[in-house]
């Protein structure tokens, strides 16, 4: 199973990767997750330290010239022992540190981004675990082909009017894409006191509380899996998962 998290930033789609991991590992599910985010902070969520991170593959330039090489760039590049080189593993979940995948024409590396997409393309396409890949916005730098081998898309939004306009854009574009499992978690909100009008076009919708447990212990700790309070979403993640299972 193949999961894209996308959303605007800081409605909380790393915590939401985190504790979904998480859950699934503790239920003995193999996942392997992919921080696509530049800024990438899942590692210090899942409470590996600093020193205990691999550098993210962007910034692999001598890896990254050999298999792509110079001048004509190779699209196709050996990509398959990566996930196993450069993961770091924590019970069941093994996290791989991508770097951010850029916008052609963006004053990108080109040869940086040409690896990430092919090996994305690999771990979706190919590998057996469940991914859960942790993207930096939307899922517009994907390739199509990524995006066709993903089985579902969680889309992230804070209860604003604004995250809410991203996430139903997101989930347009996923639309287009041909994905058909748009899933959306209104994070930071309580379901008693929404008043938004009409979900858009999601298939499951979710809400995740507030928690002050977790503003509070993250000034002096990234890791957001040593709050007991994560555990009330335990059954939110259980009914997604289910969703995701059911035949369509
Ligand atoms: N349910 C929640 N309750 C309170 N704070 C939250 C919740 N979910 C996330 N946060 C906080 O919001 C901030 C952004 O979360 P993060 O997962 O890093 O967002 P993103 O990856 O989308 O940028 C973090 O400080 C995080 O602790
Ligand atoms: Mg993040």
């Amino acid at each position: 199973m193949k999961i894209a998290v996308a959303g605007k930033g800081g409605v909380g789609k790393t915590t939401v990767c985190a504790w979904f991991a998480d859950f699934l590992s503790r239920q003995g599910k193999d996942v392997l997750l992919i921080d696509a985010d530049s800024n990438a902070t899942l590692g210090l969520a899942l409470g590996f330290s600093e020193g205990q991170l691999p550098v993210p593959i962007s910034e692999e330039l001598e890896l990254i010239n050999s298999r792509v090489g110079s001048g004509i760039i190779n699209l196709n590049p050996k990509v398959e022992d990566i996930p196993e080189r450069y993961s770091v593993k924590k019970e069941n979940i093994k996290l791989l540190v991508l770097g951010g995948i850029k916008a052609a024409g963006s004053g990108c590396s080109c040869n940086a981004n040409a690896f990430l997409k092919a090996l994305l393309a690999h771990v979706v396409l190919e590998r057996d675990e469940i991914i859960l890949v942790d993207l930096e916005g939307g899922i517009e730098h994907l390739g199509r082909g990524t995006v066709e081998g993903m089985d579902a898309l969680i889309v992230v939004s804070e209860p604003t009017l604004v995250s809410f306009k991203t996430a139903k854009n997101i989930s347009s574009m996923a639309t287009e894409l041909g994905l058909t499992k748009r899933i959306l978690i209104f994070n930071k909100s309580d379901k008693d006191n929404f008043d938004f009008n009409g979900y858009g076009d999601f298939d499951n919708i979710s809400f995740i509380d507030y928690l002050p447990d977790l503003v509070k212990m993250g000034m002096s700790n990234p890791c957001i899996l040593d709050i007991e309070q994560r555990k009330i979403c335990d059954p939110i993640f259980s009914d997604i998962f289910k969703f995701l299972n059911k035949e369509d």
